[in-house]
């Protein structure tokens, strides 16, 4: 993980950070707690002038009895290694794409975003032994996530090689850094392993892509099922155990499957004391996957990868090894550059089954996909081989295993580009529109009613876009404008590209390495 210059507020967080460190006294004087007997750390022992209505970026030291001792930056420089620190957005980036350039050759696809901050916030669980994470990509929503977990007194060091090692045997404390959670949605995930092992937990609201609401109903009402007690306060949620002592398994039915709310009750269930079962939980494969490193680290879980969990309480889960699955959505992302270029390229490793929906929607648009050996996809979009050019198509995204609405700005990007007329459906958030207005301003003809969008096709084999300066406002969108630039005439000038280094590693070095022309142009942020 790079070293970047920081800004001013990222400057302040350190400073935070850096002035109460976890507390090493607290910590080796705490116990490992076996849930449902030892008692806990007591966030009501928390005086006045630290309690809830403090400072935001205040953290509650697990052990009071103590003040933790002051560092100076130069201290605590030995105790918080530079090289994982968050980097700063001292600089404004863009993406310089100069469009109608064909792709070739092969991408390496690296592990999923979202099952790496699932398992990162699940490694918080493990009371016994370090979790040894591999194939943790490296963006700056993980980053983002390991300071989460450091705020809490983990201590998270990055071996190489997408290895990350957490050792969370000695948390000191139940409050994450708000910065930190403010920034990205994963870190809210961490209040599940919080308060099932410890008993209580305060987390703030949490940050990521700004394309809904995104309430958090489902946590809150699943954390009261296994027994806690919520409150919302000062924009932190704080839960805690009613019986004062640990969480108690409970059932649970999800009125939507969402994705983190399952991942927090699935690992807030696993430290539950008895049997919880919950139902309508997502099934995404980023959920199988941390209920695989939990099982792994001695969780009971039965009925991951369908509707039912039904999840047997452990006191006390240990440390495991455990590889992240490839990013199903980096695939698809990368099979929407070769579909809008029309070009053939291969890919790998990737769980074909994972990228089922966005076969079938390409194959439907003409493209040929052909599995080229284990975990290896060959995807063939040049009209020579396709025999004429794409098709548009009916796209509804909906929970796995349907359309994934991380795709659907990808895909409205290759549909402007398309023969014929097609529709897109967005039924997960409410509000995953904004990549439309800039493809508009590249001559995209799409007509918005509400979640839905109407894409008019093209003339066969004709450049349907040309180039603009355009901006990213989310992490998806940002991808999608990317790939419409590579298809436009002419340069297009992304920016907001902080976006898109959240949730894709190298992604201009990998277009790059398939023939893309694309550069980043950095220019000082003016904030600064
Ligand atoms: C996760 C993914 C995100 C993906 C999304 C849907 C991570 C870090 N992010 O986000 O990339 O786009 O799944 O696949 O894994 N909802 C409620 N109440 C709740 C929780 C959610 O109504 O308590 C609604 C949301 O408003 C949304 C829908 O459920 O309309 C889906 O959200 P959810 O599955 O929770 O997405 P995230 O976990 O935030």
């Amino acid at each position: 993980m790079s070293i970047r210059s920081e800004t001013r507020k990222e400057r302040n967080t350190r400073k935070t950070l850096i002035l109460i460190p976890p507390n090493p006294m607290a910590s080796s004087s705490i116990p490992i707690r076996e849930p449902h007997s030892t008692p806990k750390p007591n966030l009501h022992s928390v005086p006045a002038s630290m309690a809830l209505a403090a400072a935001p970026s205040t953290h509650f030291p697990l052990s009071l009895s103590r003040k933790p001792p002051l560092l100076t930056p130069s201290a605590a420089a030995s105790v918080a290694p530079a090289h994982l620190e968050i980097p700063a957005l001292a600089f404004d980036h863009k993406l310089v794409v100069s469009g109608g350039r064909q792709l070739s050759g092969h991408v390496h696809i690296s592990g999923s975003k979202n099952a790496a901050l699932a398992v990162l916030a699940g490694s918080l669980c493990c009371a016994a032994g370090p979790a040894v994470i591999r194939g943790v990509p490296d963006l700056s929503d993980t980053r983002t996530m390991a300071a989460v977990l450091r705020s809490v007194g983990a201590r998270v060091e990055e071996a190489g090689g997408g290895e990350v090692v957490v050792d969370a045997t000695r948390v000191s404390s139940v409050e994450p850094s708000p910065d930190d959670v403010g920034r990205i949605r994963a870190g809210f995930f961490v209040l599940g392993p919080l308060v099932a092992r410890f008993g209580e937990a305060e987390v703030a609201l949490p940050g990521g892509c700004k394309i809904g609401a995104r309430p958090i109903d489902l946590y809150v009402r699943g954390l009261s099922a296994l027994g806690a007690v919520v409150e919302l306060r000062h924009g932190k949620v704080r839960v805690r155990a009613a019986n004062g002592k640990g969480l108690i398994g409970g059932q649970f039915h999800l009125d939507y499957p969402s994705v983190g709310a399952t991942e927090t009750l699935m690992m807030a269930a696993s430290m539950a004391e008895g049997v919880s079962v919950l139902s309508n939980v997502a099934r995404e494969p980023e959920v199988a996957d941390l209920a695989q490193f939990l099982v792994a680290c001695g969780a009971c879980i039965e009925g991951a990868g369908t509707g039912t969990l039904v999840i047997t309480g452990r006191k006390q889960l240990h440390g495991a090894e455990f590889t992240i699955a490839p990013d199903r959505i980096e695939a698809g992302t990368f099979m929407v550059a070769a579909a809008i270029t029309r070009s053939c390229i291969s890919l790998s490793p990737v769980i074909p089954y994972h990228l089922s929906c966005m076969i079938d929607k390409l194959s439907t648009a003409g493209c040929r996909i052909t599995l080229r050996g284990p975990g290896i996809l060959e995807i063939s979009a040049v009209p020579a081989a396709t025999g004429g050019d794409l098709q548009g198509f009916y796209l509804k995204t909906s929970p796995y295993p349907g359309f994934p609405t991380d795709l659907q700005p990808q895909f409205m990007a290759l549909l402007a580009t398309c023969n014929g007329s097609s529709i897109v459906e967005e039924s997960v958030f409410e509000n995953r529109m904004h990549h439309v207005e800039e493809l508009q301003k590249l001559g995209a003809r799409i007509k918005l009613h509400g979640s839905t969008a109407l894409v008019e096709g093209r003339k066969p084999r004709s450049l349907a876009l040309s180039g603009c300066p355009i901006a990213a406002a989310d992490l998806r969108g940002g991808a999608a404008l990317v790939l419409a630039g590579m298809a436009a005439e002419g340069v297009t000038e992304v920016g907001g590209v902080a976006h898109i280094d959240r949730g894709y590693e190298n992604f201009e070095p990998k277009l790059l390495s398939l023939g893309a022309e694309i550069r980043r142009e950095v220019t000082p942020n003016s904030y600064l």
